[in-house]
């Protein structure tokens, strides 16, 4: 597709996606909690990090090899779970799913996506992780994780920085919800987007195919989270289901070193620095601050994987100079599924991976491996 070559970087991709979908589902990907701080400084801290270089090293071969949670990829970035794909692109998770195996990286789907656990193992075949929430139904997180075994998941990821529902303005302010309700507000936005518009209306209802079998709670997804979430749950929840799977394990959502500390204590593979996309708690520190701390705290036990903000090749060798093992792609691939599909991601991943390759060039740093400390430079 023309429109997804000429898109020459991630934001090129987003203007495309913004042109395509009704401004409430739009907002819905791009907003964050209350005033957007920790959003916005999200994306901008990187540019406060700058980058130093070797010169004249042989860079004739670069490699971009890393594994993650014992899975082998062809890059050092990978698939952040995210919700209800469908909404963005007819095509959905499976869309992302291929793109991912394609690109030869590991892909997430969100336990509130909108394509079920058995349907993703019938689109890829390549690595994938499972991310879940302590739901009140222990019985149902139970159920959930031996299907995720059955389908031949690798991985399971535990989101913690939901307790409850982030408060995303932009959401009540255009009436959205998902699946999105027909009212004149919603049906004005609609209207200006006809091409989605008639994707959607082409498949099925929209909501949380993995719980298809519930009783559907008012109120969408959010009101989905604010009747399933255990508002009670504690680490002692999360050893639970690290007991209960049994396989390589993710804690999602941490920004501090005292709580990394305790995911290395209950046996996680990978701790999962990640405030949500900022989309919970609003003025909370940006990852990329909060890394290295981490790095140090988890000393090597654990891996580090870090999202937030990365928009940029460049982002996610800072990330790695900093000790990530790789870094979590979000809103980045949304907008490529929301602009065109499975092509659509492909052209993200491809932009990231043109931009990471020529970074590492251009610092002297012709394997993952080479990314090291002395390549960046903190703030301050
Ligand atoms: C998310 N994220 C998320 N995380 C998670 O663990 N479960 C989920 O269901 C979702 N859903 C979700 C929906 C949308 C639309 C977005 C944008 C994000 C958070 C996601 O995995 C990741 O942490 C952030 O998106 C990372 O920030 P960037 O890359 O979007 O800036
Ligand atoms: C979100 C929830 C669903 O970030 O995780 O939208």
């Amino acid at each position: 597709m023309d429109r997804l070559a000429r898109a020459v970087n991630i934001d090129d991709l987003r203007a495309l996606a913004q042109r395509r979908l009704p401004r409430m589902v739009f907002d819905y990907i791009d907003g964050g909690a209350d005033d957007e701080v920790t959003l916005r400084r999200s994306v901008d801290r990187f540019r406060d990090y700058t980058l130093s270089y070797d010169t004249l090293v042989d860079i004739a071969a670069i490699d971009t090899k890393r594994s993650v949670m014992g899975a082998p990829m062809q890059l050092p970035f990978f698939i952040s779970p995210t919700a209800a794909s469908r909404l963005f692109h007819i095509s959905g998770e499976p869309a992302v799913a291929r793109a991912a195996h394609q690109a030869g990286i590991v892909y997430s789907i969100s336990t509130l996506g909108s394509t079920s656990i058995e349907d993703i193992a019938k689109a890829t075949p390549g690595p994938k992780l499972f991310q879940i929430y302590v739901w009140k139904d222990r019985g149902l997180v139970k159920e959930v994780l031996q299907r995720v075994r059955a389908a031949g998941f690798h991985g399971v990821i535990l989101t913690v920085d939901v307790p409850v529902a982030g408060n995303r303005e932009r959401d009540p302010r255009n009436g959205f919800s998902i699946p999105p309700a027909v009212t004149p507000q919603t049906a004005a936005q609609v209207l200006t987007r006809p091409a989605w518009a008639w994707d959607l209306l082409r498949q099925p209802r929209i909501k949380p195919a993995n719980f298809a079998h519930l009783p559907e709670p008012p109120g969408g997804i959010i009101g989905f989270i604010n009747s399933q979430f255990d508002r009670s749950v504690t680490w002692k929840d999360a050893a639970w289901l690290r007991e209960e799977w049994g396989g390589p394990f993710a804690i999602k959502g941490i920004i501090n070193p005292a709580d990394a500390e305790r995911a290395v204590a209950l046996g996680a593979d990978a701790v999962w620095v990640s405030n949500h996309g900022g989309r919970q708690l609003d003025t909370c520190p940006t990852t990329i601050d909060a890394l290295e701390a981490i790095v140090a705290a988890v000393a090597g036990r654990a891996e580090v994987i870090l999202d937030g903000g990365v928009r940029r090749g460049s982002d996610i060798v800072k990330a790695l100079a900093l000790g990530a093992q790789a870094v979590a792609l979000g809103r980045a691939y949304l907008w490529g599924l929301a602009a065109g599909g499975e092509a659509g991601v492909a052209r993200a991943l491809a932009i990231l991976e043109a931009e990471l390759t020529r970074t590492m060039a251009l610092i002297g740093a012709p394997t993952v491996n080479d990314i090291s400390r002395r390549f960046i430079r903190p703030p301050g």
